[in-house]
Parts: structure tokens; C-alpha cells; sequence
């Protein structure tokens, strides 16, 4: 890793392992422009590539053709309204109501490690995992001073970006737009990789050509979303698991977001990220800053496997912290689907018993343990422990499980407010709404107004009043609706344009008080199931509930997207009852298992009352997790082959980090007739190291397996799914 400045040809380069990113400031006027973004080069002449020697020239040398020059310049950070009309990240309103702006390189300093963004989530690292750039530049006319920030790691081949912006003037002025990050690129022809969904069906990856003008995936939902996610990939056409060019960017942010590429009339491509600009409006006093989160950037010239490399080893070591980081999650039972809102601590304790005496770890206690809450129609915001379901109360339910040898853990959705909730009758103006204006409910609730400091206060408290209560050693942290009617009782009318952002630093706040106040707490996110997987809840939380679609078929597709970014160890994973609950099909309890050790791994049925052969299975299933679950945690994710683009079967494969064992998971979806083996070829093994396969006398090298490959055998029946287990001998 190094960052260099180049004085002569000012040009900035960054190296990590494998890539190089370069920029320069051209002109008398310093504009900054984005040069390459690749495979790693030593050499840095390469500011011939900046488009200063061809019509229309620099502006200082022609500025009658200025316009020209905005509109083909590859700006490293662009700027709205002077003749760019390119898509922008930077645009603002003075309190003239003017809105051009600009960039002009002033100066840089290159830090060791790299600096936290105030009040948000980012990545992490010290002197010797990274270093950081910063580029100052400023709109004198403006009154506006933005630094740029660019880290580069030694240990993985990712990039960050984030942006400040500075009032530095007399006047207040508008923030309309702020993104975090832009690649202007040249002359590629691209393919455009998103995560698509919805709720149960959340990160589909999708992928098409990228034609001319503006294609984007976005969220001003509040949050990053059940339908697109925050993150965008344009890969060469030729791109493959395995080979082709891929330039990726993630948003560690967990509200609105835009993700694009445009491609402009001169097959330039501009890819850009960052918060959507939808309702947003932040009035910056002289003064103060703006800090915009941050991208991750991912450049492989190993395919997707190489991207997905990149990411995993990002987040594992420099986005997920705390207690559990490292450690093997117990292995929980949750009650929701076995019992939704109709339980009491005999039923809980009869289903604690149960599974403890199976091997499970650790009782979840979900949805309808407080208020009045015995549909989702009521008391969300009434945070106490409603006694005629729990008689004797939480810290007697939790004694009681404790005394199984299991943990205790619970669930929330602080963030909501019921109409029918005694919160609201006495605090109304404590949800969002537009005064005046009936509220759109959806699941019959509201959202918190948590720009206000009271109303951050009451619910902080009321978690960790509850935390406080009894021995409750993980928390599933919910989020059950989006947010519409964007009004807040108490900010001012020139600020309500702020309210989505300030929430979602809200949201950060009471989770950094909470892991911090509760540092041996296992968190995990969820929102309606996977709306909220994102980088941004990782920072928090090592781990987030993955779909609320537990059928094992359905959680192909949604685990393969998911793990196109972020590594096994963050998704949750439960076996659950069959018929599934919410798509009716049956697949086999072996099959349930097997596709939820690709996860954290956890049970969400009433063990009471499924068939004793499945119940007989679990102690099974529990030694297999003990068994894997370091391989699976620490180890390097493969994607080998895809239903859902077969449409046959799936396979995935991971192997230790000294290559000494790997795990291959392969589910056959259909079977059909007269089918042989298939052939897998496997990948990340020492190709010099023999492979035993576990319960044969079948032995092979890793060269074989990898390029010749194995032999697995067709299953008999539908939804089959087996693991094979190799280790080197
Ligand atoms: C969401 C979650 C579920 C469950 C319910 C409870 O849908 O994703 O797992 O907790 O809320 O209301």
C-alpha cells in the first residue's frame, strides 16, 4: 500500500496490493481528474490521458469553450451547474437561491491509518493496514472549502472514499446533494450488476447491458431497502465468476441512497453513490461541516470472485466489531414462527426446554412481550413487559432459561410508534407526520421522530432499561416499516429537508450507545427481514437477519446476492417448520439445515411440535454447526455454480485460510431423470496439497480438484442438498 504525490506531474497515485488509483490537477484553475482505476502500475505517467491536449483545452486557455471542458472532463468530484450536465455529487443553494458550483484542488496531506467519520459507520485501520489521502478544495465564491478522502489498505484490494464539506463563508447555504464518490471513466462497454428484491426476496443479483444515459438502483425509503441495495457493479462484458473486469461500489450508510452510471454522448462512463438527493436539504451555517458517508471501492480483474475476495476481507477485519467479531454465535431458537404473538413463559419455557435438551444455545424471545402487543396492530413504544403473558415477569422467564445452560436474548423495534399505543396518546407529535396531513400508516404503525433528542433519550432508555432488567445477552433489533409523510414537529422549516439523514444518525447513535453501555451483547439487525443489510448496520452489528423467506430453496438466491458482498459470518440463518411459512413448500429438515450453516445458524420453529424425525436430526445439525462453523466464519467464500442461473442446482464453496480444509455445500433443486454425476471443478485449494474427501478413501490433489475437478453424485429426490467435507493430508 502507498499513497504518492507526484510534484512535477501532479499526479496522485494509491496502490494496494493489486490496484492503482490515479488522479491529477490540471489547469491554472486545479481541477482535479480521475486518470485510472485498475490493475496495480508502477508507472505514473499517465496524466497524458487527461483530455487536456485535445479541443476544446483547458478553460484558463479557452474559455470560450468552457462549457466543452465541463461537460468531458473526467472530474474526480463533479459539481453541479456550470455546464457539467453530467449527473453531479455536488450541488447546492445559496441563501441567493443560486446553485452552481465548484472544486479547485488548494492542497493534500497523506495520513497514516485513517480517520473516523463523526457520527457515522465506516471502515477501520491502523498505520500498517492503511493510509489515508485528503484533498482540499474550494468554491471561493461559494464560500465552501471540500476535502476529499481516499484510504487505501495494505491488506485487500478496496479503496474508500468519503467527503466534508465546510461553510467557510459569511452566509449559510444549502446542501442539495452530496454524494460520496464518482468514477469517470472511459470508453468501456459495461454491464451493470445490482441487487434487486423485495420483502422475503431481498438482494436477487441482476444484470444488464449499460446503455446510454442514466441507469440507477436507489432507496429514499429511509433505509437501504428490501428493493435495491447499495451497491453497484460495472463489470466488461466478458466478466465471469472467475475472470473479467469489475469496478464495485458499497455504501456503508443505512438510509437513502443513489447508485448510478451514466453513460454520456462520448461513451464517457460516470458511476457515482452516495445520499439521495430526494427530499434532501441540509442548511450548513458558516462554520460547520458536512460529513457524507462513505464508499467502499472494489476493482477486480478477477472476475466477481475476486470482488467478492475483497469485500468479505474488508468487512471481516475492518467494518464488524465487538465481543462476537471472531467468536461462534450460540446457536438460537426463536420463537416467531413458532408461535407469533400467541405465547406465554410455559409455552416459552416448554420450547427452551426442548431445544436445550437437543443442544440449542440460546431462547429469542420476538415479537409481543410488552404493551398490549398481541397483534401488530398495537403498542409499539410501550417497552414493558406485558405480566399476563409473562407472569412473574422478564427476569423469571430469563432465570428460568438460564438455568437450561441457555442464553437469553430479545427483540425490539424501537424505532416505531403504534397509533393505538399509550406512547402516542401522550406524545402524538413524537412521530413523523406532515402537521395537517393524515399519516400513511403501514403495519398499522409509525415511525419515531428520532431528530428529536427526547425522543432518541426515551427509547435509548427504554432498551436498556429492559437490558438492565435481566440477564439478556442478545438483542434483535427491528425496523418493520419505511418511512413516509417526512415531517418533524420540531425542526424548523428550512431544516425538515434533513430529517432523513438525521434519523439514520439517530438510528447510529442509539446503537453506539447501546454496544457500547452493553459491550458483551450480541446484536442483530432487521428490518421487515433483510431491508437494513448493509454495511453501515454491520459496523454495529457482526451480524443482521437475512430475509424473513426461511425456505431453503428461496434462500439460495437471496444468499448467494448476499454474499456477493458480505461474508458468511454476518447472515442469519435459521432452519424453519414446513410447509415454509411464506411460500408453502416442503423441503427436507436436512436440506433446511444444511443451507442455514451457509449462515449464523439458528432454529425458528416450536421444537415442541415438529415430526419426532426431524426433532431427532437437531442434535445432529448442532454438531455439524460446532463442527464447521469456524471454516465457515473464518474462511474464504467461493461461488461455484448458481441456481439461479442454472436453474439445476447450487454450490458454494469455503476453504480455510491456510487452504489445509474446505467445505463444499451442493443442493440440487429439481431432480431429473437419467442424470449422472456432476462435475465441480473447485476452486481457492493449494494446487500442490493432497485433498482427502471425509468418510471415503477418495484422495485428490488440488490441482485436480480445481482444474480437472470432482464427481458428485446426482441425489435422489427433490431439494437434496450435501455437504462434502475435504482436508488435506
Ligand atoms: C419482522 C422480522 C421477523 C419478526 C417480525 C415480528 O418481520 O423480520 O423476523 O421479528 O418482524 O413482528
Amino acid at each position: 500500500m502507498s499513497i504518492t504525490y507526484f510534484e512535477n506531474e501532479r499526479i496522485f497515485k494509491l496502490d494496494t496490493p493489486n490496484t492503482s488509483y490515479i488522479m491529477g490537477i490540471v489547469d491554472e484553475e486545479n481541477f482535479l481528474g480521475h486518470v485510472y482505476y485498475g490493475k496495480r502500475m508502477e508507472d505514473y505517467h499517465v496524466d497524458y490521458l487527461m483530455r487536456t491536449q485535445e479541443p476544446p483545452f483547458v478553460p484558463s486557455k479557452n474559455n470560450r469553450e468552457r462549457c466543452s471542458f465541463y461537460d468531458t472532463f473526467p472530474f474526480e468530484y463533479p459539481t453541479a451547474g456550470l455546464g457539467d450536465y453530467r449527473e453531479s455529487c455536488l450541488s447546492i443553494r445559496t441563501e441567493g437561491g443560486h446553485c452552481g458550483c465548484s472544486f479547485s484542488y488548494v492542497s493534500h496531506r497523506i495520513l497514516e491509518g485513517k480517520p473516523s467519520l463523526t457520527g457515522l459507520p465506516a471502515t477501520f485501520g491502523d498505520k500498517d493496514s492503511c493510509m489515508t489521502l485528503e484533498i482540499t478544495g474550494e468554491d471561493k465564491h461559494a464560500g465552501m472549502r471540500v476535502k476529499l478522502y481516499y484510504t487505501a489498505f495494505s491488506d485487500t484490494d478496496v479503496i474508500t472514499r468519503s467527503v466534508k464539506i465546510e461553510n467557510m463563508g459569511e452566509k449559510p447555504f444549502y446542501l442539495t446533494k452530496v454524494f460520496s464518490a464518482c468514477l469517470d471513466m472511459d470508453n468501456q462497454d459495461f454491464d451493470m450488476i445490482s441487487l434487486h428484491g423485495s420483502w422475503a426476496r431481498e438482494r436477487h443479483i441482476q444484470r444488464k447491458t449499460l446503455g446510454y444515459g442514466i441507469q440507477n438502483v436507489s432507496s429514499f425509503r429511509g433505509e437501504s431497502s428490501h428493493q435495491d441495495h447499495p451497491f453497484l457493479a460495472l463489470v466488461t462484458k466478458n466478466t465471469t465468476q472467475e475472470t473479467g473486469e469489475v469496478y464495485a461500489m458499497n455504501f456503508v450508510y443505512s438510509g437513502n441512497f443513489r447508485a448510478q452510471a451514466e453513460v454520456s454522448q462520448f461513451d464517457g462512463v460516470r458511476m457515482s453513490m452516495g445520499i439521495h438527493p430526494e427530499n434532501f436539504c441540509w442548511k450548513l451555517m458558516p462554520g460547520e461541516e458536512f460529513q457524507a458517508p462513505e464508499v467502499v471501492l472494489v476493482y477486480s480483474d478477477k472476475g466477481l470472485d475476486g470482488m467478492t475476495t475483497s469485500f468479505h476481507h474488508l468487512y471481516k477485519n475492518h467494518l464488524i466489531r465487538g465481543e462476537y467479531k471472531d467468536k461462534k454465535r450460540p446457536i438460537l431458537i426463536n420463537n416467531w414462527e413458532a408461535t407469533y404473538f400467541d405465547f406465554t413463559t410455559e409455552k416459552l419455557l416448554a420450547i427452551a426446554r426442548e431445544a436445550s435438551s437437543l443442544g440449542i444455545e440460546m431462547l429469542v424471545m420476538d415479537d409481543g412481550w410488552f404493551g398490549k402487543r398481541s397483534s401488530d396492530n398495537c403498542a409499539l413504544g410501550d417497552w414493558v413487559v406485558n405480566e399476563e403473558k409473562l407472569p412473574g415477569g422478564l427476569k423469571y422467564l430469563v432465570d428460568e432459561v438460564n438455568k437450561l445452560g441457555m442464553k437469553f436474548g430479545i427483540w425490539f423495534e424501537p424505532e416505531m410508534i403504534s397509533p393505538d399505543s399509550d406512547l402516542y396518546r401522550s406524545h402524538p407529535d413524537w412521530a413523523i407526520a406532515i402537521p395537517g396531513r393524515v399519516a400513511t400508516e403501514s403495519r398499522q404503525q409509525y415511525v419515531l421522530d428520532l431528530s428529536r433528542k427526547e425522543v432518541v433519550d426515551y427509547v435509548y432508555e427504554c432498551v436498556a432499561g429492559i437490558l438492565r432488567s435481566a440477564n439478556i445477552e442478545y438483542v434483535k433489533w427491528d425496523m418493520n416499516r419505511q418511512l413516509t409523510d417526512l415531517g418533524s414537529y420540531e425542526l424548523p422549516e428550512d431544516r425538515q429537508g434533513e430529517l432523513y439523514h438525521r434519523y439514520v444518525l439517530a438510528v447510529y447513535e442509539l446503537q453506539d450507545r447501546l454496544t457500547k453501555e452493553f459491550p458483551h451483547l450480541l446484536l442483530e439487525n432487521c428490518s421487515g427481514g433483510g431491508a437494513r443489510f448493509d454495511p453501515g448496520m454491520l459496523y454495529f452489528s457482526p451480524q443482521i437477519w437475512c430475509s424473513d423467506d426461511t425456505d431453503a430453496i428461496e434462500r439460495l438466491e437471496i444468499q448467494e446476492g448476499t454474499a456477493l458482498i458480505y461474508p458468511l459470518s454476518t447472515m442469519g440463518a435459521h432452519v424453519s417448520d414446513c410447509p415454509n411459512h411464506t411460500v408453502g413448500r416442503v423441503t427436507p429438515f436436512e436440506t433446511r439445515g444444511i443451507v442455514a450453516l451457509a449462515g449464523t445458524f439458528g432454529y425458528e420453529l416450536d421444537v415442541t411440535k415438529i415430526p419426532k424425525e426431524d426433532r431427532d436430526m437437531i442434535p445432529e445439525q448442532v454438531a455439524m454447526y460446532h463442527k464447521y462453523n469456524d471454516l465457515v466464519r473464518r474462511g474464504d467464500y467461493y461461488r461455484i455454480a448458481s441456481y439461479s442461473q442454472n436453474h439445476k442446482f447450487d454450490c458454494w464453496e469455503i476453504v480455510s485460510e491456510d487452504k489445509g480444509e474446505a467445505l463444499v455445500t451442493f443442493v440440487q433443486v429439481l431432480n431429473r431423470a437419467n442424470f449422472k454425476s456432476r462435475r465441480i471443478r473447485l476452486k481457492g485449494l493449494d494446487p500442490r496439497k493432497q485433498y482427502r474427501v471425509e468418510g471415503t478413501e477418495e484422495c485428490y490433489s488440488g490441482e485436480a480438484l480445481m482444474y480437472a475437478g470432482m464427481h458428485i453424485s446426482n441425489p435422489w429426490g427433490d431439494f437434496k442438498a450435501q455437504l462434502i467435507h475435504l482436508y488435506s493430508v
